[in-house]
C-alpha cells in the first residue's frame, strides 16, 4: 500500500475500528452529520479533558459552564449573527448544484478568497470562467445564506429561536450573573465545551466541515485598560511563536512574544494566550513544531466581531496543507454591548473604582477538527499494518490486558489485573487469537500499552508491559504496574528505564 496519508484511508480506518462515520448510515447517510463510535468517543473525551485540564488551570478565575444549545432570536440579533453570519453561495444555472462560492474559486485558483463580497466573487467566477464541478454549467450571481438553523418553539410554534452557531453566546448571556456569583473579579474566564450548528453549504472532508460539531471555547472577560499587561508575562516573554502574517502568507516566521508585542503590536494579554495555545499543541497534543502556525487574518477575512483574529493551523497532508483548527479572537465589547443594547440589562461592572463593560479574548477550538488532526498525525503504516501512534495521554484506550493462553489460571489473573488497572485507566481485555494478532489489533486501535500475563506471572507476580510505538517489552511487578503506567503516560520516565527490558525488536 502507498504510505501517503489520504482522507479515504482515515475514513476506512475510522469506520472499521469504531472512531466515526456519517450519521443515519442505514438510511444512506446524512450529509454534514457524523456519529462517533466507542473509540472516537474515548478519543474525543481524552481531547476534551486534556483541553479542560490545560486551559482551566491557567487561572483560578477560569470556570466551565454548560448553557442551553437553543437560544432565542434576540441573542443572535444582539450578537450580529442574524445580519452578518452569512456564507456566499452560487447556484449552477444548468443542474441547480449549489456550492460555496469562495471555496469553488479557491479550488480553481489555489488561493484563499475568504471575506470577499458576493459582487467580487461573481466577478472572479466570470473572469476565470469557473464552471460547475458536477456538470460544467455556468454559475449564476453569488448570493448569501445565513448559516444558522432556525427553529420554532412551543405548541403554537410562535417563539423564534436558533441552534447556537458558536458556544460563545452562552457565556455572554450568563456573564453578569457569573461575575456576581464569582465575587466580582476580572479577568474572569467562562469555558464551554459543547455542540454548535451551522448550515454549511457544502460539508466536506469528514469531520473538518460538518453541520453539527463540538467546540471548546474559553471567553476571557478583562478590563480593556489592562490589555497590554499580564501578571505572568515574564513566563512567556522569550517564548518563540510560529506565525504567518497577512502581509506575507508564504513565510512562517519565529518571533518571541516580546517581539510580537513590540514589532507586530499585538497586546500582551492577547499574546500571552497565543503562547499558551502553542504550548498546548506542542506539549499536550505533541504536534511537531513545523506542522503548526498562527495565521493572521486580513481586514476582509476577519470575523465580523473581531478586532484581532489569528487562526491556529496545522499542516495536514491528507488535506493538502495548513488547515484552521482553532482561533484566538479579540472580540472587544462587541457582544456584551450588543446584549446590553437589546436586552436593556446593564453589562457594565465596577472594577478598581470605575465602571466598564469588560472586553473579551476568546480561545475557540473545533473539537472534531482536532480529532481529525490527531488521527491523521497518529496514522502510520509500519510492520505491514496500520499503527495509530497517538500521544500516550490521548490514546483512546490506555492499556490492553492479555492472558497469554486461556488456561493455567492466566485468564483469572488477567481479570484481577484488569480490575486493578480500571480504577485509573481505560482498559480493554482480550483473550482471543494469537498474542501477535492481539498486539496488532491494539496497535491499529492506538492502544498505548499492552500487559501480558504469562506463566512467569503465575510464579513471580510480574507481567510484560509493551510499548505500542516501539514494541519494546519490559517486565514490571504487578504491584508497581499502576504507578509505572501513570508515569509512562505522562512521559515522566523513559520506557526502557521503567522495568527490565525483555524484548527489543
Ligand atoms: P472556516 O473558515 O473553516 O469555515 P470558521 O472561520 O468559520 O471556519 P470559526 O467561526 O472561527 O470557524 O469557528 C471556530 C472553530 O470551530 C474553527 O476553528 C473550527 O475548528 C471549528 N469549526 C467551525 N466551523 C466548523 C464546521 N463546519 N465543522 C467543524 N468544525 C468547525
Ligand atoms: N466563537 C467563535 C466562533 O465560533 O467563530
Amino acid at each position: 500500500m502507498s504510505s501517503r496519508i489520504t482522507i479515504e484511508k482515515i475514513e476506512e480506518l475510522a469506520k472499521r475500528r469504531g472512531f466515526f462515520w456519517q450519521s443515519s448510515e442505514i438510511y444512506g447517510g446524512f450529509g454534514g452529520f457524523y456519529d462517533y463510535g466507542h473509540l472516537g468517543f474515548l478519543l474525543k473525551s481524552k481531547f476534551e479533558n486534556a483541553w479542560r485540564k490545560f486551559f482551566l488551570s491557567l487561572d483560578d478565575m477560569f470556570y466551565e459552564i454548560s448553557p442551553a444549545v437553543i437560544m432565542p432570536e434576540q441573542v443572535f440579533q444582539a450578537s450580529g449573527h442574524l445580519k452578518s453570519f452569512q456564507d456566499p453561495l452560487c447556484k449552477c444555472k444548468k443542474c441547480g448544484n449549489i456550492e460555496r462560492a469562495d471555496h469553488i474559486i479557491e479550488n480553481a485558483l489555489k488561493e484563499s478568497f475568504e471575506g470577499k463580497t458576493p459582487k467580487e466573487l461573481t466577478e472572479l467566477i466570470r473572469k476565470h470562467n469557473i464552471r460547475c464541478p458536477k456538470c460544467g454549467g455556468e454559475f449564476g450571481e453569488v448570493g448569501e445564506l445565513n448559516m444558522m438553523f432556525p427553529l420554532n418553539i412551543g405548541a403554537d410554534s410562535e417563539t423564534k429561536a436558533y441552534l447556537r452557531p458558536e458556544t460563545a453566546q452562552g457565556a455572554y448571556v450568563n456573564f453578569k450573573r457569573m461575575f456576581e456569583i464569582l465575587r466580582k473579579k476580572l479577568p474572569l474566564g467562562l469555558a464551554i465545551i459543547g455542540k454548535a450548528y451551522r448550515n454549511e453549504i457544502s460539508p466536506r472532508q469528514l469531520l473538518i466541515r460538518t453541520r453539527e460539531f463540538s467546540q471548546a471555547e474559553l471567553q476571557i472577560f478583562f478590563d480593556p485598560e489592562k490589555i497590554n499587561e499580564h501578571p505572568r508575562w515574564e513566563d512567556v516573554a522569550d517564548y518563540q511563536l510560529r506565525l504567518t502574517t497577512a502581509k506575507d502568507r508564504k513565510k512562517i516566521i519565529e518571533m518571541t512574544c516580546e517581539d510580537v508585542n513590540k514589532k507586530i503590536g499585538l497586546p500582551k494579554f492577547y499574546v500571552y494566550y497565543m503562547a499558551k495555545i502553542q504550548q498546548f499543541y506542542f506539549n499536550v497534543m505533541k504536534i511537531p513544531k513545523e506542522l503548526f502556525r498562527f495565521k493572521e487574518l486580513s481586514e476582509e477575512e476577519k470575523a465580523f466581531y473581531n478586532k484581532y483574529h489569528w487562526d491556529i493551523e496545522l499542516n495536514l497532508a491528507s488535506l493538502g496543507g495548513f488547515k484552521e483548527i482553532a482561533g484566538i479572537h479579540y472580540r472587544t465589547d462587541h457582544d456584551l454591548s450588543g446584549h446590553q443594547n437589546l436586552s436593556k440589562e446593564k453589562m457594565s461592572v465596577s472594577i478598581d473604582g470605575k465602571k466598564i463593560i469588560p472586553h473579551v479574548i476568546e480561545l475557540s477550538f473545533g473539537v472534531d477538527r482536532n480529532i481529525y488532526a490527531l488521527l491523521e498525525l497518529a496514522y502510520s503504516e509500519e510492520r505491514d499494518q496500520i499503527i495509530l501512534k497517538f500521544p500516550r495521554n490521548l490514546s483512546p484506550v490506555d492499556v490492553a490486558i492479555f492472558p497469554l493462553v486461556k488456561k493455567d489460571g492466566m485468564p483469572e489473573k488477567a481479570r484481577e489485573v484488569q480490575n486493578m488497572l480500571k480504577q485509573n485507566f481505560v482498559v480493554f481485555y482480550d483473550e482471543s487469537g494469537s498474542i501477535g494478532r492481539r498486539y496488532a489489533r491494539e496497535d491499529e486501535r492506538g492502544t498505548a500499552f499492552a500487559v501480558t500475563i504469562d506463566s512467569q506471572t503465575m510464579q513471580d507476580d510480574t507481567v510484560t508491559l509493551r510499548d505500542r510505538d516501539t514494541t519494546v517489552q519490559i517486565r514490571v511487578p504487578v504491584k508497581e504496574l499502576s504507578k509505572t503506567i501513570n508515569k509512562l503516560m505522562h512521559y515522566e520516565i523513559d520506557f526502557r528505564k521503567a522495568g527490565k527490558v525483555v524484548y527489543e525488536p
